[in-house]
């Protein structure tokens, strides 16, 4: 494509519809019929998405595909300004009003933002408004909501309107939910120094904080109805409800005394505690009537006086690297805050100069969107696996068209049980919404139904082990989980649990990873988990994958690699690890790192908690009967037994030493703790009693020595009392354990106190 300098795109950006006096420069030919028929294409796209995301809070392409389409056509049209028609998409803001609502035109015209993708092209932004001005002003850096955009008018301190953005010129009125949503104010209050304005116009975002986002989709899936695919979507639709609607409906109900009141109470009451939760943040002005400031920061100042919510993490800059700084800090910390946001807004903050910028049609020369990565894409879902965990328990994940969402690369995503699947409507074959937050694991969100063909087949679970080809079958009547019962000697489970003793949270056994634990299992190297803590060199010298043909100046044959030396030496060590990591290690159902160190600590010997009946497990705090019944249970079974002696003959420490040097001052004692203690949590407490020969029990009884009663105590000092137990507070704690018992008892808290 010939880019001959004819005509530059103009810079009233009438034309030049993103209003980034792209460098774009306009072909000399005119468009051919293949770029005729595409720009038809994007518009038609564009249409629809637009359609999907304004009118029906249920898109069907991701925002950084729309980013994509939309930025094409632009690109397009800056080529091709004969293209451009008053109807196109890049001539207007998008988003319509629907006839659910009345219509309100706005006083003025809501604007969008132009989109940059990368900071080379914010320096782009940066040159241009430089160049207009002739130096850089100060600017504001903002985060960019992922609400619904809202018009608020008050009159004389009173809400006026309450407005959906629309079109950008008339938009839907909501103004009736006000009562509902203490979010937005319905009076302003003047705070002394700036006087609330005889009418003024904001503009904010609404959006349903992502603490309540989770509860909602619980509730809406408990209800029969289908999820929000995101919390932007949950607030445009808890923002447009018809609350009037359902309640003259309920009025009419009650009037006839039908037998739907009940039913449409409650999902009227559903809609107002939804309302109720709704927020909203405060970033823009349109009309002003009355002394304007100067600054937009100065104008927040005073919308927040008179109470309305501003974001508290807007920031005036003087800099560039300032504003780099901005979005690279809130690129980290994206998920601390508490609304989605997809980017960042850098405006000018001086008014006046603001003005001298101007607006292009669709959005403001001294304002900018910089778009963080995308976080939701499609892709297409190959198909489903299942993987056979430790436990034994199976479960499928999705295998997807290998996609880059937020800086990674993602093909697979676990799929939970096939509940879930169910629960999603996945069929295999179905393009799917994908999301990954950050560092947090990949979630297939689920199908985009419009795009399904009919060749798409739902998802069967297999009936029989994938690894080893047992029978499956749920381990209790009724549980979600199926399970592969052949736990012993089922390849994929052994694997698993040969990997996960290695583990960080287990023995911590670096040089033994995946790759590791298939080739020594797969070589017959070790025949289970019994016979990795006894690994010998002569052992590794056997497997292809630890050693490597010896060098020149080697004996011959082949020599150990340094990563088996490494390996050994770890063993070395993981053999002296404290009892807590080697439970956990031996891969018990519910035994994780907390449940393991509390039975280490409590009876620091693996014959003793082999030894221990079921309620006295259950009784230890931080275990309970669903993990005590587990342990009791793994006891029993011959060979978990013997992969127990195995570790013993390899010289793995079963017990955890108690040093005999060290005093023991609380031998004997039986101390409660309740309540909270400065300084203490509920485990060093219980260490700290331990360490010096004490017990800690759970319940107060006759036999308990001392209650240690910290702030907010409740049963438990009852109890203390009623049986006449001394109590101690913080200090007498720290009496007891500097001093013991007998300088305890000067500080026993005396019982009516
Ligand atoms: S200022 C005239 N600031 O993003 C410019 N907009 O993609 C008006 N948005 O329509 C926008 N956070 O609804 C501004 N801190 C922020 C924003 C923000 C979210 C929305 C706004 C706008 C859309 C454009």
């Amino acid at each position: 494509m010939p880019r001959a300098s004819v005509a530059r795109v103009s810079n009233d950006a009438d034309v030049s519809a993103d209003g980034l006096d792209t460098d774009e420069v306009a072909s000399a030919d005119p468009a051919t019929a293949t770029e005729r028929e595409r720009w038809e294409e994007l518009v038609a796209a564009i249409e629809t998405a637009r359609e999907r995301y304004y009118e029906q809070d249920a898109p069907t392409i991701s925002d950084a595909e729309y980013d994509a389409l939309f930025r094409e056509l632009v690109e397009l049209e800056a080529r091709h300004p004969e293209l451009v028609s008053a109807d196109s998409p890049t001539q207007s803001v998008g988003g319509t009003q629907s006839d659910m609502f009345e219509p309100v035109t706005h006083l003025e015209r809501l604007l969008s933002l132009d989109n940059v993708f990368s900071l080379e092209e914010l320096d782009g932004w940066f040159g241009r408004v430089e160049r207009e001005l002739g130096s850089l002003p100060e600017l504001l850096c903002e985060l960019k909501v992922d609400g619904l955009a809202v018009d608020i008018v008050y009159e004389h301190g009173r809400l006026r309107s309450l407005a959906t953005r629309g079109d950008g010129r008339v938009g839907e009125d909501v103004t009736a939910n006000v009562r509902y949503i203490p979010a937005i104010p319905r009076r302003l209050r003047g705070d002394g120094t700036h006087p609330v304005p005889a009418l003024v116009e904001v503009r904010g975002e609404v959006y349903f904080p992502l603490s309540g986002f989770t509860a909602l989709n619980d509730e809406m899936l408990a209800l029969g109805r289908s999820p929000f695919a995101n919390a932007r979507n949950a607030g445009a639709g808890t923002l447009r409800q018809r609350i009037d609607r359902r309640e003259e409906e309920l009025a009419a109900a009650r009037e006839r005394a039908s037998s739907t009141v009940a039913r449409l109470q409650d999902d009227l009451d559903r809609a107002v505690r939804r309302l109720g939760m709704l927020a909203l943040v405060v970033h823009g002005i349109g009309a002003w009537h009355g002394h304007e400031p100067q600054r937009q920061s100065v104008a927040y100042d005073a919308l927040r006086g008179w109470g309305l919510p501003t974001s508290d993490r807007a920031r005036v800059v003087g800099t560039v690297d300032e504003v780099r700084e901005f979005i690279a800090y809130y690129g980290e910390h994206r998920h601390d805050v508490e609304h989605e946001i997809d980017g960042v807004v850098v405006k000018v903050d001086d008014l006046a100069l603001q003005g001298r910028l101007g607006s292009t049609s669709r959005a403001p020369r001294w304002a900018i969107a910089y778009k963080y990565p995308p976080e939701v894409v499609r892709t297409r879902l190959l198909r489903i696996d299942v993987n056979v965990g430790r436990t034994g328990r199976v479960t499928p994940f999705a295998v997807m068209e290998p996609v880059r969402v937020a800086g990674s690369t993602v093909a697979m995503a676990t799929l939970h049980n096939q509940h879930e699947i169910a629960r999603k409507g996945l069929l295999v074959g179905d393009l799917v919404f994908l999301r990954k937050a950050g560092d947090v694991i990949p979630e297939v969100i689920g199908p985009v139904v419009e795009e399904r063909d009919g060749s798409e087949t739902p998802f069967e679970m297999p009936t029989h082990c994938p690894s080893c080809s047992t029978a499956l079958a749920p381990a209790r009547e009724g549980d979600v989980d199926i399970r592969c019962p052949n736990t012993r000697s089922c390849p994929s489970q052994l694997r698993e649990r040969v990997f996960h003793l290695a583990s960080r949270g287990a023995l911590d056994i670096e040089g033994l990873g995946w790759k590791a634990a298939d080739a020594l299992l797969a070589d017959g190297i070790i025949a289970d988990e019994g016979d990795v803590l006894g690994l010998q060199a002569a052992d590794l010298r056997r497997s292809t994958f630890f050693t490597r043909e010896a060098g020149k100046d080697e004996p011959g044959g082949r020599v150990l690699t340094a990563n088996a030396e490494r390996l050994l030496a770890e063993l070395h060590q993981a053999r002296e690890r404290p009892l807590w990591r080697v439970l956990v290690a031996l891969s018990i159902r519910h035994v994780g790192p907390t449940a393991a160190q509390a039975l280490a600590r409590e009876f620091a010997d693996l014959d003793v908690i082999a030894a221990t009946p079921v309620d006295r497990l259950a009784a230890v705090e931080g275990v309970g009967p669903t993990i005590a019944a587990s342990v009791a249970d793994w006891f029993t079974v011959d060979w978990h037994r013997e992969v127990v002696e195995k570790w013993r003959a390899a010289g793995v420490r079963l017990a955890d030493e108690r040093d005999e040097s060290r005093p023991r001052p609380l031998a004997g004692l039986t101390v409660v703790i309740t309540g909270t203690l400065p300084g203490w949590s509920r485990d060093t407490a219980t260490a700290a009693v331990q360490e010096r020969g004490g017990k800690v029990a759970g319940s107060v009884s006759k036999k308990t020595d001392f209650v240690v009663a910290g702030e907010n105590a409740g049963s438990k000092l009852d109890k203390a009392r009623t049986l006449g137990r001394p109590v101690l507070d913080a200090t007498g704690f720290q009496a007891l354990l500097d001093a013991g018992p007998a300088a305890a008892e000067e500080h026993l808290v005396p019982a009516d106190d």
